[in-house]
């Protein structure tokens, strides 16, 4: 079992966290004199540093309790947190598995913490054998792991992931953003059984709220209560705050989107996968297809010229290209212009 007091940093365990005038006193009415707002105007009060109402909606719509609930300035603030709680700079390593989203690495370099890498498998799974090592190794205190992951699309085997959570005795961090376009569970129940365990979503994918930048984490209270620790006071603008819950009422509207981008991905794949450029349109379980062609910087540098704008991956898998799934007509637009891209 992880003692999360041996986990964190010794400077977060002692810190004492700034104090604003919203954690004393957090009721709605009265006269307020105490944050030096200005009294006029609709937006001139500090936002809720704990977004209650917020939590609220989504604790309703993922089952999860509200104390078990961080919301950061996106995902990746969040991701940051995690270093900064639990990883002493130059001495800690985080672990990953590659490819695998960049923010993980960018991370770890801005709190100067080393980043041990594992390849996926050729089917882009863990590769379990490789990694099982590092699973005992004291300086690794965080594994990151993308499940669908970008850039591959594919989510990752249930049970190998399950393994990793029991077997590893540092921080697990699954990062679910597109978890909305798979049909595979989420592991957010999960966080209750494994207090090393922070699972994380998001707004800016499925909720089509990526402007906006709520990112969510699910883990045990006394994770949250260090997140809490940390974060900035006041960190989702009330604004964004509102988007969010407004987002949340227009359930119709997000089954709707997701079950459009669903059926795109895969009208798209199976165009893209007839045609002569392509080698390969790998299986998806996001709102995005990896796909192998003839000669990437090629079709990628086409695409451009014609206005398309994807993105080449080639520098993380060979000739790979990373489509997100459009509307129809910007879908039909990608297909024309490959149509008439000769190599
Ligand atoms: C796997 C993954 N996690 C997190 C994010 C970022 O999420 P947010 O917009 O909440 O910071 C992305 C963005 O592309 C992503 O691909």
């Amino acid at each position: 079992m992880v003692d999360l007091n041996k986990m964190v940093r010794e400077n977060v365990l002692k810190l004492t966290p700034y104090s604003c005038a919203r954690d004393e006193f957090n009721g709605k009415t009265g006269v307020f004199m105490d944050a030096n707002e200005n009294p006029y105007g609709k937006l001139n009060r500090y936002p809720d540093p704990y977004q209650r109402e917020l939590k609220n909606a989504i604790s309703k719509v993922k089952g999860i309790e509200e104390e078990k609930i961080f919301l950061g300035n996106g995902s990746d603030e969040i991701i940051d947190l995690c270093f900064r709680v639990f990883c002493n700079p130059g001495v800690d390593k985080a672990l990953t598995f590659t490819p695998t989203y960049g923010m993980y690495q960018v991370s770890a370099s801005v709190n100067n913490i080393e980043v041990v890498k594992i390849p996926l498998t050729d089917s882009f799974q863990i590769d379990l054998k490789k990694a099982d090592p590092f699973f005992s190794n004291k300086n690794i205190k965080l594994i990151f792991i993308c499940s669908p992951n970008n850039p591959t699309a594919n989510s990752m085997n249930y049970p190998d992931v399950k393994y990793i959570i029991t077997k590893f005795n540092g921080i697990v961090i699954l990062d679910e953003a597109y978890i909305d376009f798979s049909e595979k569970p989420s592991f957010i129940k999960m966080v209750d059984k494994h207090p090393n365990l922070i699972v994380m979503q998001t707004f800016s994918k499925a909720f089509g709220l990526a402007s906006v930048r709520v990112g969510m984490a699910f883990s045990n209270p006394a994770v949250i209560k260090y997140f809490n620790k940390l974060k900035p006071p006041y960190n989702i603008s009330a604004i964004n705050q509102k988007a969010a819950i407004l987002k949340l009422g227009q359930t119709e509207q997000y089954k709707s989107q997701v079950l459009r981008i669903k059926k795109e991905r895969e009208r798209l794949s199976l165009i893209l996968s007839k045609m002569r450029l392509v080698e390969n349109v790998y299986p998806s379980d996001a709102n995005f297809l990896l796909v192998k062609v003839k000669n990437a910087d090629y079709i990628y540098n086409a695409l451009v010229d014609k206005n398309i704008i994807i993105r080449n991956r080639s520098s993380m898998v060979e000739n790979c290209l990373r489509i997100t799934i459009g509307k129809k007509s910007e879908n039909d637009q990608l297909i024309m212009a490959l149509k008439f891209i000769s190599i």
